[in-house]
């Protein structure tokens, strides 16, 4: 799909050329060079300012004076001001905008987008990234769906320096997201505990990872007792789902992913309000940041250990649903005691983080849509963390700062731990009330993680946004699934 083109004179049919305009600043020699052709229409557009307004993209058609048929102009703002986030932003609208205009190839001006902050090599990843990320849509099944989707095929990067593998490695981070969000956005129907084992499936099968679906018999077996009471309530069969990637046969160290695999959360016999519902079925959003994660590393293939682990069920109810005031006994032997239904997301977690362990999980990080909280402590733009091991954390915020996915710690005081021992009849109560509801849930699945170090993602506001972006549509955004990715690339640097 990449390609390096050193001239644009060496471009053809080549739809479009996409230049990038600072604010302020002369044009890149390239861009000079294509306004001659076209007598400096663009400088004259440009001083009138009618085009390279920041974040804005023009398109102007070169009437048989330039090579390529098409401009698609950036406005890229103050250079000094660049970011790879607001470059990352821009180039995505771009990236939408050619799908709409049905451009098939495409070529970039990598030098014209790049500054001191953002370098070549950066606009490159990002370049790949934006257009998996920007052109992504929502599947419909709409009767009359008939419109003849053109995908961008051909992408030339003008320049010097070989950067078609940079622009690779962004192409699969934007991919491993859209399929993190293509999982959120299917609907629970389409989209249970059995149809999340199979998409586990046939990642495995593309990139060759080992695969173990436990039953509900095995479940029985190994005592998986949290994850089956809130199986209990539906009728579709739960399933802990385990991937593994082995990058790096002699060492011992595994990195462990744990994500949320409810497939859709009715709240259980502590049911939800009706209003809104329905977005339940982003619930397994946690699970499907980890396989976009996992597909992003099966494609990159660094020299590490990786296990994926996805507990997984629907929180329905029915006569044999968990109730109100239970004792269960998890796997790691410890009792909860329910007191809600609906923190169901916790229960399921605290067997799949137990088993990651015993599957010989040196570090853990688990992602899960938990906690309405979160949304209220950092809105939709920011994932919610809680850790045991503070440079465990700093290496998931590093990846994060490098992904432009941010993330912010939450204190673990001792009384937050204290008021998960609020039961008198189990050792843990599973919702101990609404005070600091993100920290003490999640400090809940630290219980599990014991002494291994553990960072926990609350991604509840971030999975999922209520309106389309510059980086993609309403629905499910694959938060954080660049971030896991890139929690483990590093580690092989
Ligand atoms: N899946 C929800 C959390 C959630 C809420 C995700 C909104 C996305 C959007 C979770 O299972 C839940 O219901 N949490 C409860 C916990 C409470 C009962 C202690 C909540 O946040 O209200
Ligand atoms: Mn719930
Ligand atoms: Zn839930």
């Amino acid at each position: 799909m990449f390609q390096m083109v050193t001239n644009v004179e060496d471009l053809n049919q080549h739809d479009a050329l996409v230049l990038g305009i600072f604010e302020g600043e002369p044009f890149h020699e390239e861009v000079e060079k294509i306004d001659k052709l076209l007598a400096q229409q663009v400088m004259k557009l440009k001083r009138a300012k009618k085009i390279a307004k920041q974040g804005q993209t023009t398109v102007l058609y070169t009437l048989g004076n330039s090579q390529v048929e098409a401009l698609y102009v950036i406005g890229l703002g103050k250079k000094v001001e660049s970011t790879t986030e607001s470059v990352r932003e821009t180039l995505a609208s771009v990236s939408r905008q050619l799908k709409e205009d049905k451009i098939s190839k495409v070529a970039y001006l990598v030098e014209s987008l790049a500054s001191e902050q953002v370098k070549k090599h950066d606009i490159a990843v990002l370049i790949g990234e934006a257009l998996a990320l920007g052109t992504y849509t929502v599947l419909n099944y709409k009767e009359k769906n008939n419109e003849v989707e053109v995908s961008i095929e051909q992408v030339a990067l003008l320049g010097e320096e070989d950067l078609v593998g940079a622009a690779r490695v962004g192409y699969i981070y934007g991919q491993g997201t859209n399929r993190a969000r293509k999982l959120v956005n299917t609907p629970g129907n389409l989209m249970t505990p059995t149809d999340l084992a199979e998409e586990a499936n046939e990642l495995a099968n593309e990139h060759g990872f080992e695969i173990e679906v436990l039953e509900r018999e095995d479940m029985e077996k190994l005592g998986m007792g949290a994850l089956l009471a809130v199986a209990a309530g539906s009728d579709q069969p739960p399933k802990m789902i385990v991937l593994k990637y082995v990058g790096d046969p002699k060492s011992e160290e595994l990195v462990g992913f744990v994500g949320k695999g409810l497939t859709f959360d009715s709240g259980g016999i502590s049911i939800k309000p009706r209003e809104n519902m329905h977005e339940m079925k982003m619930d397994m959003g946690g699970a499907a940041t980890v396989l976009g994660a996992m597909d992003i590393i099966g494609s990159i293939k660094p020299k590490v250990n990786v296990l994926a682990v996805i507990p997984s069920s629907e929180n329905l109810l029915n006569g044999s649903a968990l109730k109100p005031g239970d004792v269960i006994t998890s796997l790691s032997g410890k009792t909860i005691e329910v007191r809600n239904t609906d923190a169901e997301g916790r229960l399921i977690l605290a067997d799949g983080i137990t088993y990651a362990k015993q599957l010989g999980a040196t570090s853990l990080i688990d992602v899960a849509t938990l906690t309405g909280a979160v949304m209220i402590a950092l809105g939709d733009c920011t994932t919610g963390a809680v850790t045991n091991n503070n440079d465990w954390m700093e290496e998931v915020v590093e990846a994060s700062i490098e992904t432009d996915e941010w993330i912010w710690t939450f204190p673990t005081y001792a009384p937050y731990k204290k008021m998960l021992k609020s039961s008198d009849v189990a050792d843990l109560n599973n919702a101990p009330g609404r005070l600091a509801g993100s920290i003490t849930a999640g400090l809940f699945i630290g219980e599990f993680a014991e002494e291994t170090p553990w960072v926990h993602l609350d991604i509840a506001g971030t999975a999922w946004q209520s309106k389309a972006s510059n980086l993609g549509p309403l629905g499910g955004t694959g938060a954080m699934t660049r971030t896991l990715a890139q929690v483990v690339i590093n580690k092989e640097k």
